[in-house]
């Protein structure tokens, strides 16, 4: 790769240290914008390219591959790829690559960080001090929910929910895992918290709906850190407002960057910005994984985490 240096679209601002990786062995072409680069630009410019580092934000189809007909790798700067078309890219003899490993534990502490601040009502409590409505300290105020002794159901067995279900003894908890030590809707009906760590994708969609929530034990909370898609969020609007379920701590939304209006209003819902993997170190690893796929693939070489 020494004389020629493949060309590789990159379609948003990485992290130095895995952006000069990636320059001194391609020649970059860089998306520099603050919001995602435009689907017709993106063809536009992936049409004289042999790599294409994307994000989640980024929609990958058949069609984008046959806008460039040398392209050999397109690198997802993420662990889940429902923005990729996987078979319709891999059936171009295309390669896809994500981002795993490196950002298990950013997401399972941030997971961590939803329930606790669903039981113990962090949002609503910092809510409550800035609107100056805090009146002070009482018995019987803005009391949670303990989570020792209580059980932990945990929907996807994959490396993010089995570093969750790790955790789960430091806080007395016991974490069971859906089809592996009960049945969906055992975990559904006996669980105390909910989490989800399933992929995003056709397979999931709306698996947490009416039905479901209305399995759920009144007092249990629902957190998502997986794909906005498992859960149908006017279902989970429904279930909060007819008090079918304690709370919900929501990390991803079903059409991100907008978030369910119902879901706004609501002082049992926890809301962050899709932060799951949202930390210097993991940000920066990742990017430096799809870099190393890119020039792996292009270097004739295999990937390193081929999806
Ligand atoms: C992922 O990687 O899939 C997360 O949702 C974003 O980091």
């Amino acid at each position: 790769m020494a004389l020629h240096k493949p060309k590789v679209l990159l379609t948003r601002k990485i992290p130095s240290a895995a952006f000069n990786r990636l320059q001194s062995a391609c020649d970059v072409d860089l998306h520099d914008g603050s919001t995602a680069i435009d689907p017709d630009e993106l063809k536009r410019r992936v049409a004289d390219k042999e790599g294409l580092i994307c994000l989640l934000t980024d929609r990958i189809d058949g069609s984008v591959v046959d806008a460039a007909p040398q392209l050999k790798v397109v690198a997802n700067v993420a662990v889940g790829y429902d923005n990729i078309d996987v078979p319709e890219v891999t059936s171009r003899g295309v390669i896809v690559t994500n981002t795993p490993d490196v950002l298990t534990d950013a997401t399972a502490e941030l997971t961590w960080a939803l329930l606790l601040a669903l039981a113990r009502r962090i949002g609503e409590g910092e809510r409550l001090i800035r609107r100056g409505r805090w009146t002070g300290w009482a018995l019987d105020f803005m009391l949670g929910t303990e989570l020792r002794g209580k059980q932990l159901g945990i929907i996807g067995r994959g490396r993010i929910g089995r570093a969750v279900a790790a955790k789960a003894p430091a806080f007395g908890m016991t974490a069971v895992f859906a089809k592996h030590d009960m049945s969906l809707d055992e975990l559904l009906v006996s669980s105390d918290v909910i989490s989800l760590h399933t992929p995003g994708g056709p397979d999931t969609r709306h698996l947490i709906n009416r039905r479901t929530l209305a399995r759920m034990k009144r007092t249990a909370f629902l957190v998502n850190t997986a794909r906005g898609s498992v859960v149908d969020e006017d279902a989970l609007v429904w279930a909060l407002n007819e008090h079918l379920i304690a709370g919900a701590a929501l990390d991803v939304y079903e059409k991100e960057p907008s978030v369910h209006p119902g879901l706004l209003g609501l002082e049992t819902v926890v809301l962050v910005p899709h932060l799951g993997s949202a930390t210097r170190e993991t940000r920066t690893a990742m990017a430096d994984l799809a870099v190393r796929n890119v020039i792996a693939v292009l270097s004739g070489e295999s990937p390193l985490t081929p999806v």
